[in-house]
């Protein structure tokens, strides 16, 4: 049994209104911490907060691709909290996933960097200055294990390339923020039941979210490293 968290812990979780984001979110509050719950439809988000009886989460809106929603986003918890101790950069998209490099189409591809790299740096950056605002804190990328370059098959080019890019992207930040108290990490849910990972996954969301929890809220990990179930992954 976790135990609640002894700080006043504020987090940010992008696509947090179903799938892993939410059993992150759900998985927070029980510990305590304050939620806001990134989703793009905020009455999605508020649904999941009924339906699952939840509190301390606050839906809030956040589309990764709209600066203005992510701005407003954080202008909303520097108002209210003036710090923020977690992002989980979860909200993610994989589709085309048996096309070919030779076949899948650029637009689509660029619309899965828009919103599985791009979206992720973007915020992070805009949430920097409110993570600096505290002695600890820690940005936490869902990635895949489609971004390691052991795993690399002929199809998904895009979602392959654009969680592989967001694995650099946290080794970078990683380095960059190593002085600063801020933690980056990175990890891979394994395959999980959810709208992405379809009916016939193995894992439930909850199960995807655990080793975030444990970076996030139980010190694991070391920063700028790829995680699954609690231990190293290979880029
Ligand atoms: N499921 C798996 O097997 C698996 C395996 C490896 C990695 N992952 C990673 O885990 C993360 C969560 O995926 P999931 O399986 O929980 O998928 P999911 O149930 O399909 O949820 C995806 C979430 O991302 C949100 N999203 C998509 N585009 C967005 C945007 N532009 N701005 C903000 N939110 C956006 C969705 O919002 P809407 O509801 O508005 O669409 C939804 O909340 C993703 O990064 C995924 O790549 C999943």
């Amino acid at each position: 049994m976790n135990t609640a968290v002894d700080r006043d812990l504020v987090a940010l979780v992008s696509g947090g209104n179903r799938g892993i984001g939410l059993a992150v979110c759900e998985g927070f509050a029980r510990r305590g911490v304050q939620v806001y719950m990134g989703c793009r439809d905020l009455a999605e988000g508020k649904a999941a907060v009924e339906r699952r009886r939840l509190t301390g989460v606050i839906p809030i809106q956040l589309d990764v691709c709209s600066e203005s929603s992510m701005l407003a986003a954080i202008d909303t918890i520097a108002t209210v909290h003036g710090h923020l101790d977690l992002l989980v950069n979860n909200a993610g998209m994989s589709v085309g996933v048996r096309d070919k490099p030779s076949e899948e189409h650029m637009a689509q591809a660029r619309a899965t960097f828009e919103v599985n790299f791009f979206g992720p740096w973007r915020l992070s950056q805009y949430a920097l200055p409110l993570m600096r605002a505290r002695a600890q804190a820690h940005i936490i990328n869902v990635s895949s294990g489609h971004g390691s370059s052991t795993k690399i098959e002929g199809n998904n080019l895009a979602y392959r390339s654009s969680k592989s890019a967001l694995n650099v992207l946290t080794q970078a930040m990683a380095i960059e923020l190593a002085d600063s108290g801020i933690r980056v990490n990175c990890m891979t849910p394994g395959w999980v039941r959810t709208k992405l990972g379809g009916v016939a996954a193995p894992r439930s969301p909850e199960e995807g979210a655990e080793t975030i929890l444990w970076l996030a809220l139980d010190g694991g990990g070391e920063t700028g490293k790829f995680y699954k179930d609690r231990t190293l992954f290979p880029w």
